[in-house]
Formats: C-alpha cells, sequence, structure tokens
C-alpha cells in the first residue's frame, strides 16, 4: 500500500513525462493551424503568410502593383514611401493574428516557381452564421496579366466553397479596375451595388461591389489540393464542439 506521499510523487512524475512529450511533439503548424496550411493550384502554392515571408512580399510590394496615379485598395497602403511601407505591411500582417469564429482574415502569401508574387486576402465575419467570404488580392506588376490573378481567386472560391462550407462569395473593386472585375466576372460574380469610396483624401471613386453564390460559381477545369484544412477549420470554429453536425468534406 502506498502512502499519501509516495502516490503524488508518482503523479508529479507522470506530470512532468506529459508535460515533456506535449513539448517535444508540439510545432508551430500545432499551435497556429494556419501555419500548416496550403492550398496548391496548377502554379501556384497559397499558404498563410509567416514571418519568413513578410521579406519576400515587402519586395514584390516595393517592385510596383498599380500606377501611382490611381489607389486600387480601399485603404491606400501603398501610398507609404519604400521606408515606411516594409514595417507598415509587417503590422498588418500581425493584426491579422487576432482570430476567432466571429471575424477572421487570412492573408494567403502567393508563391509561383518559388518566388512570392502577391497575396490574396480571404476573410469572414460571423462565418458559421452567414456562410459568406469576402476576399482582396493584389500582384507584383510583373506577374500581372498571365492568368495569376484568376487562379488564384479561383484556387480562394474552391477553398471557401468546398472546404470552408461557403455559401456566398463578396468582394468589390473600384469602378475603374477592369482586371480585378474582369477576374470575378469571369469566375461568376454579379454586380451587387455601387456605393462611393474615397481611399485617398477628396479624391471619390465609384466602387463596384460583386457577389457569387456556390451554384453560379464558374468552376475552373482543375482542382486544388489542401494540407492542414481539418486543423484550420477548428481553429476557425467551423467544425468542433459548437458546430457538432460537422461538415463531410467535398469534392473540389
Ligand atoms: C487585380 C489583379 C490581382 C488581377 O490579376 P491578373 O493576374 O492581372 O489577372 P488575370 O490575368 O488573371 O486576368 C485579368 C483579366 O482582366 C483583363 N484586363 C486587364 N486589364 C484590362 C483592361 N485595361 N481592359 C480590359 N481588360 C483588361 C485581362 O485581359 C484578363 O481577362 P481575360 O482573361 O478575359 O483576358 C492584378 O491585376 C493586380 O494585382 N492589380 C493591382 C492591384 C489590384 O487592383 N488589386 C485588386 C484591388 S480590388
Amino acid at each position: 500500500m502506498l502512502g499519501a506521499n509516495q502516490r503524488s510523487v508518482r503523479r508529479d512524475v507522470r506530470r512532468r513525462g506529459k508535460l515533456r512529450r506535449y513539448r517535444h511533439r508540439m510545432n508551430l503548424g500545432e499551435l497556429w493551424p494556419l501555419f500548416g496550411l496550403e492550398i496548391r493550384t496548377p502554379r501556384l502554392l497559397l499558404r498563410p503568410v509567416q514571418d519568413a515571408d513578410l521579406p519576400a512580399l515587402v519586395r514584390a510590394a516595393l517592385d510596383g502593383i498599380h500606377d501611382p496615379d490611381r489607389m486600387p485598395f480601399g485603404f491606400p497602403w501603398t501610398d507609404a514611401s519604400p521606408a515606411d511601407l516594409p514595417r507598415n505591411l509587417a503590422m498588418h500582417q500581425w493584426s491579422l493574428r487576432q482570430v476567432s469564429p466571429q471575424s477572421w482574415t487570412i492573408q494567403f502569401a502567393v508563391i509561383l516557381d518559388g518566388t512570392v508574387v502577391g497575396a490574396q486576402d480571404l476573410a469572414a465575419h460571423a462565418f458559421t452564421d452567414r456562410k459568406t467570404v469576402d476576399s482582396g488580392s493584389w500582384l507584383t506588376k510583373n506577374a500581372q496579366g498571365q492568368g495569376v490573378g484568376t487562379e488564384m481567386r479561383a484556387a480562394l472560391l474552391l477553398f471557401a466553397f468546398d472546404v470552408l462550407g461557403a455559401e456566398w462569395a463578396e468582394s468589390s473593386a473600384a469602378a475603374w479596375n477592369t482586371a480585378s472585375l474582369r477576374v470575378s466576372y469571369k469566375l461568376g460574380y454579379e454586380p451587387n451595388g455601387v456605393t462611393r469610396v474615397a481611399p485617398r483624401s477628396a479624391q471619390p471613386v465609384d466602387e463596384q461591389r460583386v457577389r457569387l453564390s456556390r451554384k453560379a460559381f464558374n468552376r475552373p477545369t482543375w482542382s486544388i489540393t489542401t494540407t492542414g484544412e481539418q486543423a484550420v477549420l477548428a481553429q476557425l470554429g467551423i467544425i468542433g464542439p459548437q458546430n457538432d453536425a460537422g461538415r463531410a468534406p467535398r469534392s473540389r
């Protein structure tokens, strides 16, 4: 028969053993499942931006994204000086790590032939209730006009509709932004109203809102392959104790 002291010593030893095993197994992808997510298309790899991607992402941005005369973004982040832009971009990335089932934004680094060429955002509020995602994107100028923008948005839509279970995808672009709107309309989005925005002070422009239902999605002929998505579904609160019904994965 063990005394109370011996039992407590054994409990401590067992607890320390468990902690040691747990510390040994833990890697960044387990700690933050979004860092284990990858989406592959015929030409591209999309993965949530990690700190190691920041220098390449900054380089892609500094190489130029758009004509300086017109601002395509709702927030004019590319107007920052080359000295300020890198840290602003990093701070923005870090702000996106406030992830909860109520509100999340995932910014994917877009990698073509091993080089980061831009970013593709996927965002949602109250996703499990609204089943609606929003998106935004940019590519460094050299990578534009070769179908990459269409391929990365199509990949995101396949992921949103078939993996996350979204029913609607929304987006918007300045009414003059033919490339962005063309990508949307090619994939099946429909106009969803116009609003007035002023990303640059005293320079208002029309913003065209668009939206796409899962049914109307003009699916590409190719499919995506994903890694790490189950843990991400749990991190975003899409599966797990709150959503016991769970969801069977669909074919993509
Ligand atoms: C918007 C963006 C991501 C699109 O990516 P992309 O790789 O250039 O787009 P794609 O090559 O896949 O497709 C662009 C389509 O627009 C068309 N297009 C582009 N500029 C055009 C113009 N001035 N007039 C008519 N069509 C135009 C292209 O012909 C192509 O359509 P098609 O495939 O039917 O020929 C990219 O252009 C970009 O980063 N732009 C600057 C940042 C930006 O505007 N971001 C979006 C903010 S809402």
